[in-house]
């Protein structure tokens, strides 16, 4: 695509008060082949027909009533069209301050009044070669925008499939469905939100959250699948589904698997202390971890496992107003408390 085929359709906008002008510049640019010209007596009707026309170049009187030449430049300075056109000024004036004015009111050059047929012609073309270029070069620019945009878009679609399929490969062995996870999720999200966390974190909270226990996947059958209450040895080897999950994800270019690794690591921590791994107690465990620890006891409480039967929500409910403060985070549990509908409206929506 080369500029010089549609100089014959750049559009161009010549503003002047004088009729007879108007008229001599038409024909001058007509008999150059240049096709879209837009003509303006009145400079009042620049801005409407700027934004309507989208010109490549405009011809500007300096001296007309109601709005002269360099308040019509304010104007379109005021638009901030990244693509504005060049601006020849039509001057009978040469007087060095009046071109300077016109110069840095935003003109690209001047044509001196009585028009010459040859140079003005000269000045147009040259003008609109440059501009044309530019136009193209910003739409190519654009287009690769929107390409790198998209493109980011999948990946970052692709990446959050991969993280769903983690966190559907954790619970796979021992839930029925997948709406624990998406449960789970949620409701981890909603009360990071809640208690705070900014809109970027708390979506990064309902991606994170799917994998706590993706360490699960090293558990071996007899002990995930065993039908009832786990013996000590039996205990010991569960609890290393937390330290499992965070060898797994061990990343730390990512903030998503970073915050996968931290809530995969403590969310059996308690907040007295008695959790595991490793016994942390309070704030010492991370927030993430405090968050997930009620949303996925809550909902464990009232899921189907294969060493026990659902809680009623009602239960479930007692219990994590019971245990703020042993196991877990009175602040966390009062969020909790404080969003219940919520909190029931998306078990409502995922239902078991
Ligand atoms: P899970 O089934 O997803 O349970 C997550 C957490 O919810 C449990 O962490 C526990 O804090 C709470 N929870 C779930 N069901 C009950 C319940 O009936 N009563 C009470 N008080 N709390 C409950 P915990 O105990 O660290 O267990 C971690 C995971 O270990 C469980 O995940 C489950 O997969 C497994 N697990 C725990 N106890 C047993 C068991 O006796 N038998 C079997 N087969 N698996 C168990
Ligand atoms: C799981 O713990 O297996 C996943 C979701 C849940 O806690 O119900
Ligand atoms: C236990 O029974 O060992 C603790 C509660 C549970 O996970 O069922
Ligand atoms: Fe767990
Ligand atoms: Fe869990």
């Amino acid at each position: 695509m080369s500029t010089a085929l549609l100089l014959d359709q750049a559009r161009i906008l010549i503003i002047d008060d004088e009729p007879a002008n108007l008229k001599l510049l038409d024909k001058m640019l007509a008999s150059q082949g240049y096709q879209q010209r837009i003509l303006i007596q009145d400079a009042r009707d620049v801005l409407a027909r700027y934004l309507e026309a989208r010109p490549d170049l405009i011809l500007l009187d300096i001296n007309m009533p109601h709005l002269d030449g360099y308040q019509v430049m304010e104007q379109l300075r005021d638009l901030d069209d990244p693509l504005a056109p060049p601006i020849v000024v039509l001057t009978a004036q040469h007087g060095r301050d009046y071109l300077l004015k016109a110069l840095s009111a935003g003109a690209r050059d001047f044509i001196g009044k009585p028009f010459d047929r040859v140079e003005l012609l000269m000045r147009v073309r040259n003008l609109l070669d440059a501009q044309l270029g530019h136009r193209m070069l910003y739409q190519q620019k654009e287009v690769l925008d929107e390409m790198v945009r998209l493109r980011t878009q999948e990946l970052e679609r692709t990446r959050l499939k991969i993280v769903q399929c983690l966190g559907r490969a954790a619970e796979y062995r021992d839930n029925e469905t997948g709406n624990h996870i998406i449960r789970v999720s949620q409701v981890s999200a909603l009360l990071a939100k809640k208690l705070g966390w900014s809109d970027a974190y708390s979506e990064l909270m309902l991606h994170a959250s799917p994998m706590h226990d993706l360490g699960k996947i090293g558990i071996p059958d007899h002990v995930l699948l065993k039908p009832g209450k786990f013996e000590p040895e039996e205990r010991q080897i569960i609890n290393t589904h937390t330290t499992i999950g965070a060898a797994l994800l061990d990343d730390d270019d990512s903030a998503l698997l970073r915050l996968s690794r931290e809530i995969a690591l403590s969310h059996h921590e308690k907040w007295d202390g008695s959790g595991y791994p490793n016994g942390l107690a309070g704030e010492a465990i991370p927030q993430s971890g405090r968050i997930v620890a009620v949303a996925d006891v809550f909902d464990a409480l009232t899921s189907s496992r294969p060493y026990k039967n659902p809680w009623t929500i009602d239960n479930a409910i007692a219990f994590v107003r019971d245990n703020a403060g042993s196991h877990f985070d009175p602040a966390v549990v009062a969020c909790f408390l404080a969003h219940l509908p919520e909190i029931l409206a998306i078990n409502h929506q995922h239902p078991e």
